[in-house]
């Protein structure tokens, strides 16, 4: 942390949550909490809810949730100490120019060691672009019709043709061969030892939604292969979660993300004003990165290119889409090849009426199905007609299944009735789409494995001691911070309960205790389980009684299983046998 722990708590204590938020977010007040519209989702009944009491705000639609610092890094896209600052000259509370002490910079993990080196770089080729080595680069984007505004956006840069130039520049910063190494910026081979991955290209820099740099592409600026060279995987390069632009598309206020192929449309595109573009990394489009897009929007727009291979990758990124819930349209680019020629040719005003027109999915796929067919031989047109039926199999729920299959029937001039009959045999034959079981990550798709049991049964504990502080006292001698199996949440038990024995409550600064943006929203969502509406005092001791004695049996069954691998286990067991026994025959009351 850049500011010291008591500066922090004190900017935020200075801004109550529930008046920060009223300026950016329309709430009305309904029992002890405030709700609203969530500003990171779109929705038209309000889910967002902010808590005075708790200083905490939980949107129960797509899970986002925090402190008042958290909130501030979400909507303004700021790292941590920015959101401070704002928050302190909003309060009037002075901060300290932030210092880089030695002591702070041992102290950061190596994630944040190999993010200041792929940011370092990222600063050396965008000055590179701008000096005279780049000036071959420069041209060359200007060539692409790409402005100045765009290519300082972007943070495009250049790679020059020396080969050495970025590892020297990140010697003299201090850092060592290793880490450059795992920074992904360096290669390594025996015969020519450690020297600088990319030269002689265009460099795009890949951000993460908190617009830190974790990798880059390069362009070569000719014809040379490959095309494009990327960063490989690292600690904080994943390519399988993260996705080009969507840093800035995140916050551009549609109810949908265009999708397209390459780093080139994305930039294309928002010069154009279409700032909801985004693509994924070099690679084929993935179930986490779909996950990804459905925290911010319902909708996906593919703008994927007209060729084969773009309608062949369009085809699976739907399936994707479909899997993870959202829904998908895409976008004819038609005569022109990608995004990027089209916005040269056409411009903004042709592609949004292409935006308005894009293409249902279900029909995308039909349509390419239907080239493989010929509609005027009456058996290659029946065995079409076959296919259509098969995929209309495909919608598990009833409504949407008859909706699609009056649509398609009057599509294709199909007897309703006949089409009906053979998805009908289809049906008994296969059987009906069943939803698909992958393990998805996020909010919505939570199992109930015994795995995300053990897990409820924990947060809905934490929620309970945090919505009634005034029970700790009573539960305190059954369960401890111990008794969470699940890192993240033994780390927020731990701090909550140390300062409850004090009689300290305070969860909103506990957030803070968390730097990284993810962290915070899953322990805001820690705080916000929804617990069952118990009318009764008896329901509500039995209830909690219940939720106690899981979370310790879980936890003891966690230690016995682990018993012989470490001594604290055994520990654990011993007293957790006991602690199991008392509880079940104790009563828990909640009287005053
Ligand atoms: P494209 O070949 O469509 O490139 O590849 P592009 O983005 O349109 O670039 P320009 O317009 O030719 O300059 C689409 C994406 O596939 C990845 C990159 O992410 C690229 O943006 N790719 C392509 C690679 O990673 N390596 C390659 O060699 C080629
Ligand atoms: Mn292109």
């Amino acid at each position: 942390m850049y500011y010291p722990d008591e500066l922090v708590e004190e900017v935020r204590m200075k801004n109550d949550i529930v008046d920060v938020i009223s300026g950016y977010v329309r709430l009305q007040k309904k029992g002890a909490n405030h709700f609203g519209l969530c500003p990171f989702h779109n929705e038209k009944s309000p889910s967002f809810s902010v808590s005075g009491g708790k200083q905490m705000y939980y949107c129960f639609g797509c899970g986002a949730g925090g402190n008042v610092f958290t909130f501030i890094m979400e909507y303004e896209n700021y790292s941590f100490p920015e959101a401070v600052k704002l928050l302190a000259d909003r309060a009037g509370v002075d901060l300290p120019e932030i210092e880089y002490s030695d002591e702070v910079k041992k102290k950061e993990g190596k994630k944040a060691k190999l993010l200041e080196i792929n940011k370092e770089a990222a600063k050396y080729f965008y000055y590179q672009l701008r000096s005279g080595r780049g000036e071959r680069g420069y041209r060359y984007l200007l060539e692409r019709q790409l402005d100045e505004e765009t290519m300082k956006k972007f943070g495009l840069g250049f790679a020059s043709v020396s080969s050495n130039d970025l590892i020297q520049y990140l010697h003299s910063k201090g850092y060592a061969d290793d880490l450059i190494l795992e920074a992904g910026v360096a290669s390594f081979d025996e015969k020519s030892g450690l020297h600088d991955k990319f030269w002689n290209r265009v460099m795009f820099p890949i951000q993460d939604i908190n617009h830190r740099v974790i990798g880059f592409g390069g362009r070569v600026m000719g014809d040379a292969k490959p095309k494009y060279l990327n960063s490989p995987e690292t600690v904080i390069f994943d390519k399988s979660r993260n996705l080009y632009g969507l840093n800035f598309a995140r916050t551009s206020r549609q109810n949908h993300i265009i999708l397209c192929e390459g780093y080139m449309d994305v930039i294309a595109m928002h010069q154009s004003g279409f700032t909801q573009a985004s693509a994924s990394l070099g690679t084929a489009f993935t179930i986490g990165q779909a996950n990804l897009l459905k925290r911010y929007v319902k909708e996906v727009l593919l703008a994927y290119d007209s060729d084969g291979a773009g309608t062949n990758a369009a085809l699976r990124a739907i399936g994707i889409l479909k899997e993870a819930g959202i829904s998908g349209r895409v976008i004819n680019m038609e005569p022109y090849k990608d995004p990027d020629e089209f916005m040269k040719n056409l411009g903004a005003e042709e592609f949004r009426k292409r935006i308005e027109k894009a293409e249902n999915s279900f029909f995308f796929e039909l349509r390419m199905m239907e080239r493989e067919y010929d509609l005027k031989d009456p058996e290659s047109k029946t065995r079409f007609h076959r296919e259509i039926a098969k995929k209309l199999c495909g919608f598990p729920e009833e409504v949407e299944r008859e909706n699609y299959l009056e649509a398609v029937a009057e599509k294709y001039r199909i007897g309703f009735e006949n089409l009906r009959k053979l998805v009908a045999a289809y049906a008994a034959q296969t059987g009906l789409a069943r939803p698909i079981t992958r393990p998805l990550s996020g909010l919505a798709e939570r199992k109930n494995t015994p795995e995300e049991n053990r897990k409820k049964a924990q947060r809905l504990l934490i929620t309970w001691i945090t919505d009634e502080p005034e029970i700790y006292p009573k539960i305190a001698k059954y369960i401890a911070a111990e008794d969470f199996t699940e890192e993240l949440y033994r780390k927020v038990a731990d701090k909550l309960f140390a300062g409850l024995s004090k009689g300290e409550f305070n969860p909103a600064a506990l957030i803070s205790m968390f730097s990284d943006e993810e962290e915070q929203r899953q322990v805001a969502a820690l705080f916000n389980t929804k617990l069952e509406e118990l009318q009764t005092k008896q329901e509500r001791e039995k209830a909690l009684h219940d939720i106690i004695y899981t979370v310790k049996r879980n936890s003891y069954e966690y230690y016995s299983g682990r018993m012989g691998a470490d001594v604290e286990a055994l520990n654990q067991v011993i007293a957790g046998k006991k602690a199991l026994e008392e509880l079940s025959k104790t009563h828990i009351s909640l009287d005053e």
